[in-house]
């Protein structure tokens, strides 16, 4: 890959960021939202609110890098369909829905990722933003297995029948974004610089992850995918596909 290649795939890559970023900002206030409704604890209500904010502070941070790197002022799209509400589903099947998936997965992801990020970032604002973002990720997701065992709390039986039936198409859907990175997509000295990591280095953080990290925390919560946990053992058959976004 060339430098100018290189430098326009990091501006590329943090714009996405920052979507990603804004994103978590909606799904950490629609969960606020429904952890209202449903009355939890005053302290998961706080947790949440401080999340939202620390997320569009990433946003905005995602953004001054990629503008740092010459990128210009345009707006982030944002996929707003992706910010509606699930269909048909009460308030605590979404809420579980919404919490597993997007903070418990998603942040306990995050915290390795964005620190593999950090310890090769040598670009000034690249790595401000992300010492910001690992000064909040830990705890997001300290809260976010929390908030789901408070809302396991509420239909222990039901709750954990919902969420496990769903847990295998979830974990198969973080596989696909994050440890399907294809190798074309490495980045050169100055991607690395700028924070980004090699297709190998995704695949590798993904699946220790998964089993340092998701897999004994799903287990502590009740909730098992043995076809995934299978797949993990056999790892090495995936199929590239597309690209991917970081962002809790
Ligand atoms: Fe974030
Ligand atoms: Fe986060």
């Amino acid at each position: 890959m060339t430098a100018d290649l290189d430098l326009q795939r990091a501006i590329l890559e943090w714009r996405a960021r920052a979507a990603a970023e804004h994103r978590s900002a909606a799904q950490a206030a629609r969960l606020l939202h429904l952890g209202v409704v449903l009355g939890l604890d005053r302290a998961h209500i706080d947790a949440l609110a401080r999340t939202v904010a620390d997320e569009l502070d990433h946003a905005a941070l995602a953004l001054g890098v990629a503008r740092a790197l010459g990128g210009d002022d345009a707006p982030v799209d944002v996929e707003l369909a992706l910010l509606l509400p699930g269909p048909g589903r009460g308030p605590l099947a979404e809420a579980l829905l919404l919490c597993l998936t997007e903070l418990c997965v998603g942040e306990t992801l995050a915290v390795d990722l964005f620190a593999t990020m950090r310890a090769a970032a040598t670009q000034p604002e690249a790595r401000s933003a992300l010492d910001r973002i690992l000064r909040d990720e830990p705890r997001h997701r300290r809260w976010a297995w929390r908030h789901l065992d408070a809302l396991l709390r509420l239909d222990p039986e039901g709750g954990r029948r919902l969420l496990n039936d769903a847990l295998e198409g979830i974990l198969t859907g973080f596989a696909s974004a994050y440890a399907d990175v294809p190798a074309a997509l490495d980045p050169g000295a100055t991607g690395r610089a700028a924070g980004l990591l090699s297709g190998s280095t995704w695949r590798r953080v993904f699946w220790r992850t998964w089993s340092r990290q998701l897999r004994p925390k799903l287990s502590r919560a009740g909730l098992e995918a043995p076809r995934f946990a299978a797949r993990a053992e056999a790892r090495g058959s995936l199929p590239p596909t597309g690209a991917v976004h970081a962002g809790t």
